[in-house]
């Protein structure tokens, strides 16, 4: 009940416009700038919720098509219908990003439904840290899903990318607490921080060894004088690996001839107001939200593998 109270709360918010909400620059285009249309399909995991349900939103409002997914159906139909009730594109289904299956099925729907896709946000995550918490008792959970799942969805999005002149986009949601070089979350293994830093000695097995070996110690219990990151460590570790995968599957897309490019890159939305962090963020989800949209729908994109916040460059 209280679900769909927040729904109904949202939908009084929901007003149809051409200017992404609580935004200046992509408002700030020249029409003859905008590369998309209600043919342009963006597909948002995790989007029953907080930052993925903004991004889908703020999207919509730029007249693009959303699949909004959730892996519970009922409640992204929810969500989705919020949407519908307000005009705008957008159409649930259900995708959990580590069932297999679930994946298949939502390939088979999107291709025949629509095509393919033009732009896929990979924002499902979860935490189980909170505050000064630094719980590993979900570590697994937690670098499945944000690691595992993120590649699963490139992986399976990918043959689905539709050719365009703008170039198709993939934005993954990550967080700065992933830095190789971070204050407060960096691997204390120098040798090992040299290699995720250099772009010729990231590869997927170094990135799967990685989380493997953290998870093989976190089982051991012998984690805690592993060098790993001082805080959230298990969500740092999978944002690490998000992070550097990003910049790998860059690399990896390079290649693709003119009209079937892929962009990939990722950023941190900051420390937002969501049910991730139990609502004790200092920014709000719409703030939250924005840096995907700008890289989602910047025209002449020609910048992949890198990571941004605030819709500017950061390092790794
Ligand atoms: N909030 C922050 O301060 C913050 C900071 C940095 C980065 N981020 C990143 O921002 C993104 C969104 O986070 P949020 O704050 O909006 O968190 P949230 O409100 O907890 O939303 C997370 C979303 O991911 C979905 N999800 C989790 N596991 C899934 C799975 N196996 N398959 C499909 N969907 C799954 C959740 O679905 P259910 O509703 O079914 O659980 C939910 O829709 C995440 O990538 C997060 O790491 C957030």
């Amino acid at each position: 009940m209280a679900g769909v109270l927040t729904m109904k709360h949202r939908a009084r918010h929901l007003t149809k416009t051409n200017n992404v909400a609580n935004d200046g620059a992509l408002s700030l285009l020249e029409p003859r700038r905008l590369w998309w249309s209600a043919e342009t399909v963006a597909v948002v995991t995790g989007g029953n919720r907080g930052i993925g349900f903004e991004i889908s939103k703020q999207l919509a409002a730029q007249g693009v098509t959303v699949v909004l997914t959730s892996r519970d159906h009922s409640v992204g139909l929810e969500a989705a219908k919020v949407f519908q009730e307000g005009g705008f594109n957008v159409f649930c289904h259900q995708l959990d990003v580590l069932d297999t299956a679930s994946i298949t099925e939502f390939c088979d729907w999107l291709k025949q439904n629509y095509g393919g896709l033009d732009i896929l946000i990979n924002n499902a995550a979860v935490n189980f840290n909170q505050g000064f918490d630094n719980t590993v008792e979900y570590a697994s959970q937690v670098i499945t899903t944000n690691y595992y799942g993120t590649k699963n969805m490139i992986q399976a999005m990918i043959p689905l990318m539709k050719p365009s002149a703008a170039g198709a986009r993939m934005v993954n949601v990550s967080s700065r607490l992933g830095r190789i070089n971070g204050k407060r979350s960096k691997i204390e293994d120098v040798c090992l921080r040299e290699k995720f830093s250099n772009l010729d000695t990231i590869t997927e097995e170094l990135i799967d060894q990685t989380v493997s070996s953290f998870l093989q110690q976190v089982q051991d219990g012998t984690w805690e004088s592993g060098g790993w990151p001082k805080t959230f460590t298990d969500y740092s570790v999978s944002k690490l690996a998000v992070n550097t995968y990003t910049r790998l599957m860059a690399k990896m897309l390079s290649d693709r001839p003119e009209g079937q490019k892929i962009y990939i890159n990722c950023y941190c939305p900051g420390w937002v107001k969501t049910a991730m962090t139990g609502y004790a963020g200092n920014i709000s989800v719409e703030a939250g939200a924005d840096t995907a949209v700008w890289l989602a729908l910047l025209p002449d994109l020609a910048v992949t593998g890198k990571f941004f916040a605030e819709r500017r460059e950061i390092s790794f």
